[in-house]
């Protein structure tokens, strides 16, 4: 079978990204990274993608006059690597409607927190303050909401009373990244659907 083309959007230091590399090395997986953009030259991950020879584009929306010229710009860029999947790991930018018009149902982001508890950029913190005793992370399919698509896959670590922001926020990411790495290449190789907020695989 022809591995599935992702292309992988970035803002930061891409420990999930690193993951997608090196389990889509391996012949089965079912799927390579083509590509790998950021909105910023300092996201550090994309030096990860230039060592093994992915290519790699930023997209600024500082350079563009509107927020739907960005929209176009980072689309196009995208579009140019003709990707079965695009995948959001940790991307900081709402994408616009242009590029859900392109890549909807099969545009991926992983959040971490237990959605629908602990949208947006601070899911760690939020789930620490509120109290809660089991944290996680969350694999959807972005809509037009704040990380309210359908739920693909799910993965629950535990609150410890000793965590602060940052150890909560690291025993989060482990198990993100092994769920990110299994679910992309099961979506890959055996495909989903939708049913009604149910996504499922095969
Ligand atoms: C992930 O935990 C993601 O959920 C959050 O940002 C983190 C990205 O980390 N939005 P990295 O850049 O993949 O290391």
């Amino acid at each position: 079978m022809k591995p599935k083309r992702i292309v992988v959007l970035i803002s930061g230091g891409g420990s999930n990204l690193a993951a997608l590399l090196t389990a889509a090395a391996d012949q089965d997986y079912g799927a390579q990274v083509v590509a790998v953009g950021a909105d910023r030259p300092s996201a550090t991950g994309l030096q990860l993608a230039a060592d093994v020879g992915v290519p790699t584009f930023v997209c600024r929306l500082k350079d563009h006059p509107e927020r739907s010229d960005w929209d176009a710009a980072l689309t196009a860029e995208v579009a140019a690597h003709e990707p079965d999947l695009v995948i959001s790991a940790g991307f900081l930018k709402l994408v616009g409607p242009q590029f859900l018009a392109a890549f909807g149902g099969r545009y991926l982001n992983t959040h971490n927190s237990l959605l629908p508890a602990f949208p947006g950029i601070h899911g760690p913190r939020d789930a620490l303050e509120y109290g809660v005793k089991v944290a996680g992370a969350t694999l959807f399919v972005v809509d037009e909401g704040v990380d309210t698509g359908v739920i693909i896959a799910q993965t629950a670590v535990p609150v410890l009373d000793e965590d602060t922001e940052e150890t909560l926020t690291e025993r989060i990411k482990v198990a993100e990244r092994a769920q990110l790495v299994d679910y992309t290449g099961r979506l890959a190789r055996e495909g989903w659907r939708v049913q009604g907020r149910r996504v499922l695989i095969g």
